[in-house]
Order: structure tokens, then sequence, then C-alpha cells
């Protein structure tokens, strides 16, 4: 109702009320005591009113008005429907507050909203994980206070002096995972806060050194041959030297280093192709008794020279879900391996099994060598990897074979397992789960 419109009704029942006041005053010749008492009342009624609502206002449990007329009804019911508004406009900014908070904790970056001094306002879970900020008890708190990193406060600080935020990002350990690397960018925020994200980046860093290191490798490994051969070849370019090369002796170096350089572009490319192959390994059965007895044959040939005693003991009845050329060069490896790393005479065993409870069945080559230092045990199947580098180069080896095997295995749902102590041997196994055997029975008849 518009503001003149209550003004002049309040006015005309105020006047009508003196009126009818003064008129009593005057038929009882009290005129002045009538006016005063209607104004009596009238001030009480009022005094009633404001208690009322001053009493609704304070009270946390009543949401209703209290029962009233006339214009203190109006603004009764006027409060009441300003506070429902109110109570539904604070519900839906409570429930955007609450996706904004909900979509933050979901990010997969750790973030941190601080101000421009560095004060912590608001951080999410991961940053709780990933920096080991606590919540609520870090709130205000100095972020440069809490990640010590020089590199980090370096970075902070640029910002702080020049207003503007650095692009690049700065890399810190993790204060809580060992071994962590995080990578963290800053970003400008409202009126002036900085939104710090970070994230966990140890894994791409690993590639990305794994990459440099596979370069470096791969170029050593065939530089090393090269200038074998370039020496000779410059040397059978050169007359006065020509004469002097021991003919076949060059040749047959030449002819070494480049079966060596073959080998190890052929493991690279196996490798690859491993690593690249996404073949279902349930489509072909591939049966493992038969494939082990033509590597049987290989070993025996291989294995002319050092005379090793090896024994196989297969198991008839097992065959196995996969891919044939990648299982038989994951055998063939350990084999091969057990052959040339075992001083000349030793034991060779080789066992395929089926481990009748679990289902499972289980491949193991052991051998009576030398066997290999626990230090060296994890990092075996890395690319390149070897024990003694000159002895397993010597005898041809690129340090590719056992990482082979892990490839081949983890696309076959196993691991290589692998044990040894030093002076009384070495054992590679690894086991098929039972959901990958195929156990054949043998009718009786
Ligand atoms: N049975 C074993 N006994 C002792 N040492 C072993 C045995 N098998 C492997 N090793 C050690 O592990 C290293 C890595 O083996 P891996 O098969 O990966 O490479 P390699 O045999 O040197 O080369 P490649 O297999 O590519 O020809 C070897 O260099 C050797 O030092
Ligand atoms: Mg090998």
């Amino acid at each position: 109702m518009p503001l003149a419109k209550h003004f002049y009704r309040v006015f005309y029942r105020l006047l009508l009320l003196l009126g009818f006041a003064a008129l009593l005053g005057l038929i009882i010749d009290q005129m002045y005591l009538c006016i005063g008492l209607v104004l009596l009342v009238l001030v009480l009624w009022y005094s009633y009113n404001l208690i009322q609502l001053s009493d609704w206002l304070s009270s946390k449990k009543n949401l209703y008005p209290p029962s009233s007329n006339g214009l203190w009804s109006e603004i009764f019911d006027g409060i009441y429907r300003l506070q429902k508004k109110n109570r539904q406009r604070r519900k839906e900014l409570g429930q955007v507050l609450k996706r904004f908070r909900d979509g933050a904790e979901a990010l997969p970056d750790a973030a941190v909203v601080v101000e421009s001094s560095g004060q912590i306002i608001w951080c999410n879970r991961l940053a709780r994980q990933l920096f080991g900020l606590r919540w609520p008890d870090d709130n205000g708190v100095l972020i440069t206070h809490l990640l010590r990193y020089p590199e980090f406060i370096q970075h902070f600080n640029l910002h702080a002096q020049s207003q503007t935020l650095p692009e690049e990002p700065v890399l810190i350990p993790s204060p809580t995972r060992r071994d962590s690397i995080i990578e963290v960018r800053m970003v400008p925020y409202a009126l002036g806060q900085i939104l710090i994200l970070g994230r966990d980046v140890t894994q791409m860093q690993r590639l990305n050194q794994m990459r440099k290191d596979f370069i470096a490798n791969v170029s050593h490994e065939l530089r090393t041959p090269l200038t074998v051969l370039q020496g000779y070849l410059e040397m059978m370019q050169d007359p006065d030297m020509a004469q002097a090369l021991p003919g076949t002796k060059a040749v047959d170096m030449m002819s070494d280093q480049t079966i060596r350089m073959f080998s190890l572009v052929n493991q690279l490319l196996v490798l690859s192709r491993i690593e690249a192959n996404e073949e279902n390994i349930f489509e072909h059965v591939v049966d493992v008794p038969n494939l082990m007895s033509l590597i049987e044959k290989e070993a025996n040939q291989l294995n002319a020279d050092k005379g090793h005693k090896i024994r196989f003991d297969i198991h008839p009845q097992v065959k196995i879900f996969g891919v044939e050329e990648e299982l038989r060069s994951a055998f063939t490896n350990l084999i091969k391996n057990a052959i040339r790393y075992t001083p000349a005479g030793g034991e060779i065993d080789v066992i395929w099994c089926y481990c009748k409870d679990k289902g499972t069945a289980c491949f193991k080559v052991s051998d009576n060598g030398d066997g290999i230092e626990e230090k060296h045990l994890n990092r075996l199947t890395e690319r390149f990897y070897r024990v003694d580098k000159a002895r397993s180069r010597a005898t041809g080896g690129s340090g590719l074979g056992l990482s082979i095997v892990k490839h081949v295995l983890a696309h076959h749902k196993s691991e290589l397992e692998i044990s040894s102590v030093v002076g009384e041997g070495s054992r590679f196994s690894f086991s098929f789960p039972a959901d990958m055997v195929v156990f054949e029975e043998v009718s009786k008849n």
C-alpha cells in the first residue's frame, strides 16, 4: 500500500478517535480527561505491539508473527514476508556455495586461496593431502611459513613485489609424500588474492627422465660397435695401415659388432611391439608344453659351450591363454640368462607346473650360478640395466631381456619374481591366474 494512503488512514483514525473522545468529554464535561485517556490507551496499544514485535524478532524459535490487527498486523506480515524471502535467498546462496565448494573439492589439483600477503583463506582436500595443510587450523597462516621451500618462496615473493604472476610453474618436493614432486602454479584470483594450484607430477617427471635415459642408453650402446667398425674402416682406407691389418680378425670383429647392433635393434623392436600390443590375450590358447619342447632344443644348442645340466620338468596338460610370440620370448629370455650367467658346468632347472588348489600355472627357472646382490634385484627389469656391464656386454647382452619379460607378463596378468642368493644361484618365476589357465584332462580309455 502506498505511503500516503497509510498516512491518511492512520491520521483519519486518530482524528476520529480524538473527535470521539472530545465529543464524549463535552457530554460529560471532562474533555481533557477523555482525550488524555484515549491517548494513554493508544500509547499502551503501540507499546504492547512494539514489545510483541521485539519479542518476535529476537526469538529464534518462533517463525510466525504475533497476531494483531490494523496497521500492526500489516507491519508484522510485511516483516514476515521479508524474512521468508531472505531465508529462501540464503538457502539458494548456501546451495550455490556448496556447489562451488564441491566443485573445488573435486578438482584434480590441490587448490589454496591466499591473500597477496600469503595468508591462507581457503584450501581443498587435495591441498591438505599434497601440501600437508590442516584445515581450519591453518586458516590465516602464511603459506610461506608452511611451504618453506626456497624456490616456492622466491616464486611467491616475485609476485608480491611485481604484482605479476610468473607464468612458469615451480617444482617442489611434497611435504607429505616421500619422493613426490609437485608442480605449483600461481593464478591471480579475485581482489588481489592468489590461487595456488599444485599437481603431483612425479610420474611425468619419472617418464621424462626415463625417456632421456633411454635415448642416452641407446646412443651409448650403438656408439661402441660403431666406433669399432669406423676404426677398422679407416684403417682399411689407409693403404699403409691396411697391409698391417690382420684380415680375418678385422672381419670377425666387424661381424661381431654388426651382430651386436642387429640384436640390439631387434630387441628394441620386440620391446616396442610388445608395449604397443593391445591384442586380446583370451583369443588364442598357447600350447606351452609344445612350446617348451621347442625351447628345450634351442637351449641345448646354446648350452653346447657351457655344458650345463639343464632339466626341463614340464606339466603336459597345462596350456594358457595368451600371445604365443610374446610368451616364447619371455620363457626364452629367462632360460638364456640362466645359461649365459651361470659359470660352465652349472645346473639349471626349468619348471612349468600347475597348482591344483588355486588353479594357477607357474613357470620357474633356477640356476646355481653366482647369484645377484640384493641391491640390484629391484632394478633388473629396467631397460639396459646390467649387474656387470662389461661382462654382460662381452656375452652379448644388451640389458633388454628382463625388461621384455616384464612387459610380456604385464600383458598376461602376471608379474616377475626374482630371488637370488650370492654364491648359491638365482630363481626367476611367475604364475598365471586361474582364469588364464586351460587344463586339459586326459581321457582314461
Ligand atoms: N640367471 C642370472 N644369474 C645372474 N645374473 C643374471 C641372471 N639373469 C639376469 N642376470 C643379470 O641381469 C641383467 C639383466 O638381464 P637382461 O636379460 O635384462 O639383459 P641381458 O641378458 O644383459 O641382455 P639381453 O637379454 O637383452 O640380451 C644381466 O645383465 C645380468 O647381469
Ligand atoms: Mg637376457
